[in-house]
């Protein structure tokens, strides 16, 4: 489902055709920071503040969902610190948000096993769930404690719970997206991932079906402005068949 923008930048400036829903596997961070001298964590500021960026960029030229990996269920393995420094990112752009969301007229969502998260963070994600049900403006994704084969479970979960109490009726694609986090919601046209490795790393593995793929070597705190448009240039020009002809 792509979108022709109708928005308030000069056309020029714009990409011709804009995906409804990009999705982005924000890679390279460590590496970035690495190059630098930089404790790794340095590098996951920066990558915050990209992900400011480009989703403010996505705002402004009409994409209308944008899914990000911020926290995969595999990153638990990483050093304490490390894991402690994303996820005190996450909690300063949730509380950023919150403050936000209303007057540019945003939707937040995190995707993920929400449990594992201190009672904080589940705080502040209710407080932002709360604050989307009044906005109806593009819808930002961040999957936290997210892996694409969990999720498939937890649906199939769901699924065998409603058929135990004979509430379920036989499967359909449509019926089973709805046990997804991604329920409602079309699904990624476009998929980034940044920092050279070319593979889906357990992310949105139902919803990415038909996606069309675009890595880059760039480095996620690299990845700005320019390199979005550029990898929605490149998007623009390839024929999106879904098994047609
Ligand atoms: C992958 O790079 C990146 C992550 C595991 C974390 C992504 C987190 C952020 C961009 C910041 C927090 C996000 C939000 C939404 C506030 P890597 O560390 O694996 O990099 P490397 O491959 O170079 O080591």
């Amino acid at each position: 489902m792509a979108f022709f923008f109708r928005g308030r930048l000069a056309r020029k400036e714009l990409p011709d055709v804009v995906p409804g829903h990009i999705a982005i596997i924000m890679d390279g961070n460590g590496r970035w920071a690495k190059k630098r001298g930089l404790p790794r964590s340095a590098g996951h500021a920066a990558g915050a503040e990209m992900f400011r960026r480009v989703a403010t960029r996505c705002k402004d030229i009409g994409v209308r969902y944008l899914t990000v990996y911020a926290f995969s269920t595999e990153n638990w393995k990483r050093p304490p610190d490390e894991v402690s420094a994303i996820l005190e990112l996450l909690d300063k752009y949730l509380r950023e948000a919150a403050e936000k969301m209303e007057r540019d007229n945003v939707r937040l969502r995190v995707f993920g096993d929400t449990s594992a998260l201190t009672d904080r963070l589940r705080g502040l994600i209710g407080d932002t769930d709360e604050i989307s049900r009044r906005t109806d403006g593009m819808q930002v994704n961040i999957c936290v404690n997210y892996g694409g084969r969990a999720e498939l479970l937890r649906a199939a979960s769901m699924y065998a719970a409603e058929l135990a109490g004979g509430s379920a009726r036989t499967l359909s694609e449509e019926d089973f997206a709805n046990y997804l986090f991604s329920a409602g919601m079309p699904d990624p046209d476009l998929l980034i991932r940044t920092g050279g490795e070319t593979r889906l790393s357990n992310f949105l593995l139902w919803q990415s079906a038909y996606s069309e793929l675009y890595f880059t070597d760039v480095l996620w705190p690299d990845f700005d402005e320019r390199a979005l448009d550029h990898a929605i240039a490149d998007y623009a020009g390839r024929a999106r068949r879904y098994g047609g002809i």
